[in-house]
């Protein structure tokens, strides 16, 4: 299998080559000066397994018209399949058109991830708060994993948290509360969120009880920080020791670090879906693995 890396993830696409034991492939990316973009596969695909790694975060219609780039020269030089991993897939949370006449830019990604020529995809965690699955948006066979039990024993080996509860904060969160909380062998619940402006949420716990306990809040993006930021005030009105955030993508809006620790957040950790002063987990393992085991 030849493992690329688009400019979005030339470091993940090492780490995953490194677990599967090759050699990174090589291409040639850069920018015109109008702009344009170049891309160069400087491997011989023909024939050949080829997974391409491009998270699309901080300038998502970049690095996914860079994917279709590469992926169309993939095909076009005759690779047997391409996989597609995005480990952040931008535009999942337009799942729907909940205005009229708006694009619903979830489905209109996967059908150009696939129109590029993708044969499978695997994604990480993917806000899918009004679809089943991937499967939903994507004809060819697609995956989405979760690094959730990643950040689950990287809090377990470095944060210690005292008789923990792990919370999602809403209900969407749930499951990766489910998961992040079986590998702190620790109870986890979940709030309810009402979000008021794309910044800010109302939020109510509940009846849980946190008195001297540390609260391990995990979710899948931490974009300004509003949700946990309010979450974390209700959590220490109810007594709660430490307070931790686990995220698998650091999307990272201006100030949303500041905004978690003024809110009497301890640590916030994410992963490498999105490169960030907060990403200590790296998902090179699973995917790595999501790969090995792919159809
Ligand atoms: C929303 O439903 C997501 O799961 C996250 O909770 C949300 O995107 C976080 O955004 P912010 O950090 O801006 O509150």
């Amino acid at each position: 299998m030849i493992i690329l890396g688009g400019s979005a993830s030339t470091e993940l696409a090492e780490k995953v080559a490194k677990e599967m034991s090759v050699e990174p492939g090589r291409l040639e990316i850069k920018r015109f000066p109008d702009g344009e973009k170049y891309v160069r596969v400087m491997e011989d695909v023909a024939g050949k397994d080829v997974a391409v790694v491009q998270s699309l975060y901080r300038t998502p219609d970049e690095y996914l018209f860079e994917y279709f780039l590469l992926v169309d020269a993939l095909r076009d030089l005759g690779a047997k399949s391409i996989t597609g991993i995005t480990p952040y897939l931008a535009y999942a949370r337009q799942d729907a058109r909940f205005n009229p006449g708006e694009a619903v830019s979830c489905s209109a990604t996967a059908r150009l991830i696939e129109a590029a020529g993708t044969t499978s995809f695997i994604t990480v965690d993917t806000h899918l708060h009004r679809l089943e699955n991937v499967s939903k948006v994507f004809k060819v066979p697609a995956r989405n994993i979760s690094a959730m039990p990643l950040l689950g024993q990287y809090a377990l080996e470095n944060l210690s948290p005292r008789k923990p509860v792990v919370i999602g904060p809403d209900a969407e969160a749930e499951p990766w509360a489910a998961a992040t909380a079986k590998e702190l062998d620790a109870e986890h619940t979940y709030f309810r969120k009402k979000r008021i402006t794309s910044s800010k949420v109302e939020i109510d716990t509940g009846d849980v009880d946190l008195d001297g306990r540390d609260a391990v809040f995990a979710d899948d993006i931490i974009s300004t920080g509003g949700t946990i930021a309010e979450a974390a005030v209700a959590c220490r009105k109810k007594g709660a020791r430490k307070i931790y955030a686990l995220y698998t993508h650091p999307v990272l809006a201006t100030g949303a670090l500041e905004r978690l620790h003024a809110a009497g957040v301890e640590k916030v950790i994410g992963t490498n879906t999105i490169p960030s002063p907060i990403s200590k987990v790296s998902v090179a393992p699973i995917l790595a693995r999501a790969l090995k085991s792919r159809p």
